[in-house]
C-alpha cells in the first residue's frame, strides 16, 4: 500500500480498530475505503465499482440506494425520531412490524421481541431459555447445544454459541453451559458412498447421544442455522431438520432457528425453516428484514413460552431484559419498508427466476482443478478450493488461497467472502440476471490471477 499521508486510508489504519480483520494484513495492505453505492454497485472514494457479491455481510437484501426506505427513514426521524419499549412504552411502527413478522412466520408465534443485531437477538435466545426454564421449575434445564461452524454472533453467549475457533481463541470461550455437536458438511464429513439420509440420521445419532451424555433434564436448547453462513455456506443433508427435530421433542428441547442469513428469501423460500423442512420453537431474524439501512433484530417466541414469564415478571418487578435501541422506531420503519417492497416488487419471483441462473453458473466453476466442491441454493453459494480434488485434501495452511482470490476479486472489481479457502457468495436479493454474468465474469478472471499462483 502507497502511504500518502493523510489518506482515508492512513487516517483509517491510525485511528479505526476493525472487526473481524487481521491487523498486520490490514496494516500492509489497507483498507479498502468505500463511499457510494446504487443497486449491487459499491464504489471506493477514488470511484472504482465492485459487484457487492456478499450483499455487505449477508444483509443487503434489496441492493442499495432505495429511495423509499431512505424516505421512510426520514419520515420516521422527523415524526418521532425515538421511543423505548420498556416499562410497557409502545409505538406503532414496533406493533406493526411485530405483526407483520408473526404473520411471516412459518410456524405460530406469539411475541416478537426486538434487538439491535444477530448477536443480541442469540443472547436473548439464551437468556429467554434460562428464564423460561427457572419459571416452570426446570432450573437444571439450561445447556445450550450448537454445532461447530456453526455462527450465531459475538458477544459473550451468542459467540459462545458460535462454533468457530476464532471466535473463541483468547476470548475465553465458550461460556460453560454451551456445547457443540458436529456440523452437517455433507462434501468433507460424509462416509464415501454415505446417503444424505444416512449422514443426516447419524448427525442426529450424534446429536442424541451428547444429549444423554450431559443429561436430557439439563438440556434446554438447540440453535442451528438452516443452512451454515460463516461456517462454510453448509446447507442441511435430506432429513436433517426432521431428524432432529424428533429428538428435540423427544427430551423437550426448544429449537432455535437463526434465520439472520437465510431469513427473508435468501434460500429461494421465504425462510430457511421453509427450504430446508425445519419446525422451530422461536426464531431469530435481522439482516435482510431491513436490507441493512438501519440495525435492527427479531425474536420470535411461542405464547407458551411467553406465557410462562408473566408470573415471574410481576413477581420480580418486571422482565429484567431489554436494549435502549431495541424496537427503534425508525428501525421498525425500515424494515416495514423493506418487507413491504420485497412483497411489491415481486422479491421471491424475482428468485425463482434468477437463483437457477446463478446456481448453475456457480456450478460452471467445477471443471476447474482447484474447485472441490460447489454448493448452494436461492442466491446464497460458495465454491471450496482444494488441493487435491480426488483426496479433497486441503491446502496446508488452510487460508492463503482464500485470501488471493478475495485480493484479486478486489482487483476485478468484485467483493466475495472468503471462509478459509471457501469463497461465499450471496448476492442483493434483486441481482439481474445479467449482473450475476458479470459477478462471475469477474470472478473467473479472479480465480484464474490467484491460482496462477497456486501453480496451476
Ligand atoms: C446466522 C447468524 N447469526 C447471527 C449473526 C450475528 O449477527 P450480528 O453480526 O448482527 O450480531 C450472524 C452474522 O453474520 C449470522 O450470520
Amino acid at each position: 500500500m502507497t502511504r500518502t499521508p493523510n489518506s482515508l486510508e492512513a487516517r483509517d489504519i491510525e485511528s479505526v480498530l476493525h472487526p473481524a480483520t487481521n491487523f498486520k494484513r490490514l496494516n500492509e495492505l489497507g483498507p479498502l475505503v468505500l463511499d457510494r453505492a446504487k443497486g449491487v454497485f459499491v464504489y471506493d472514494h477514488q470511484g472504482r465499482d465492485y459487484i457487492e457479491g456478499m450483499a455487505g455481510l449477508w444483509c443487503t437484501s434489496l441492493g442499495y440506494g432505495v429511495e423509499e426506505i431512505a424516505d421512510a427513514a426520514r419520515t420516521q426521524m422527523l415524526s418521532f425520531s425515538y421511543s423505548h419499549l420498556f416499562s410497557a412504552k409502545s409505538h406503532e411502527p414496533a406493533i406493526e412490524l411485530a405483526e407483520k413478522l408473526k404473520a411471516l412466520a412459518p410456524v405460530k408465534m406469539g411475541k416478537v421481541f426486538f434487538g439491535c443485531s444477530g448477536s443480541d437477538a442469540n443472547d436473548t435466545q439464551m437468556k429467554l431459555l434460562r428464564y423460561y426454564n427457572n419459571a416452570v421449575g426446570r432450573p437444571k434445564k439450561k445447556t445450550i447445544i450448537s454445532r461447530k461452524r456453526g455462527y450465531h454472533g459475538v458477544t459473550l453467549g451468542s459467540a459462545s454459541l458460535t462454533g468457530l475457533p476464532v471466535q473463541h481463541a483468547l476470548f475465553d470461550l465458550p461460556l460453560d453451559g454451551v456445547i457443540h455437536v458436529s456440523a452437517p458438511y455433507y462434501y468433507r464429513d460424509a462416509a464415501p458412498g454415505e446417503t444424505e439420509a444416512h449422514y443426516a440420521a447419524r448427525l442426529a445419532g450424534e446429536l442424541e447421544q451428547a444429549i444423554l451424555a450431559e443429561g436430557p433434564e439439563t438440556v434446554a436448547g438447540f440453535i442451528a442455522e438452516p443452512l451454515m453462513g460463516v461456517g462454510g455456506v453448509l446447507p442441511p443433508p435430506a432429513d436433517y431438520f426432521k431428524r432432529v427435530r424428533e429428538i428435540c421433542s423427544k427430551h423437550e428441547i426448544v429449537m432455535i432457528d437463526d434465520e439472520v442469513i437465510c431469513g427473508f428469501g435468501r434460500t429461494g423460500s421465504p425462510f430457511g425453516a421453509t427450504t430446508f423442512g425445519m419446525i422451530p420453537d422461536t426464531m431469530t431474524v435481522a439482516k435482510a428484514m431491513s436490507s441493512a439501512y438501519a440495525p435492527i433484530s427479531a425474536v420470535l417466541v411461542p405464547d407458551w413460552l411467553y406465557e410462562a414469564m408473566i408470573e415471574p415478571s410481576a413477581a420480580n418487578g418486571s422482565f429484567g431484559h431489554g436494549f435502549t435501541y431495541g424496537g427503534h422506531p425508525v428501525s421498525c420503519a425500515v424494515a416495514l419498508k423493506t418487507l413491504e417492497l420485497m412483497e411489491r416488487w415481486k422479491i421471491a419471483d424475482h428468485i425463482a427466476d434468477v437463483g437457477p441462473h446463478f446456481q448453475r453458473r456457480l456450478r460452471s466453476f467445477l471443471d476447474h482443478p482447484l474447485v472441490g466442491d460447489v454448493r448452494g441454493v436461492g442466491l446464497i453459494g460458495a465454491i471450496e478450493l482444494v488441493a487435491d480434488k480426488k483426496s479433497k485434501a486441503q491446502f496446508s495452511p488452510l487460508g492463503p488461497l482464500g485470501l488471493a482470490v478475495d485480493r484479486a476479486c478486489v482487483d476485478e472489481g468484485l467483493i466475495i467472502r472468503p471462509l478459509g479457502d471457501t469463497i461465499a457468495f450471496c448476492p442483493p436479493l434483486v441481482i439481474t440476471k445479467e449482473e450475476i454474468d458479470e459477478l462471475f465474469e469477474r470472478f473467473g478472471r479472479a480465480l484464474a490471477t490467484a491460482t496462477k499462483g497456486a501453480g496451476r
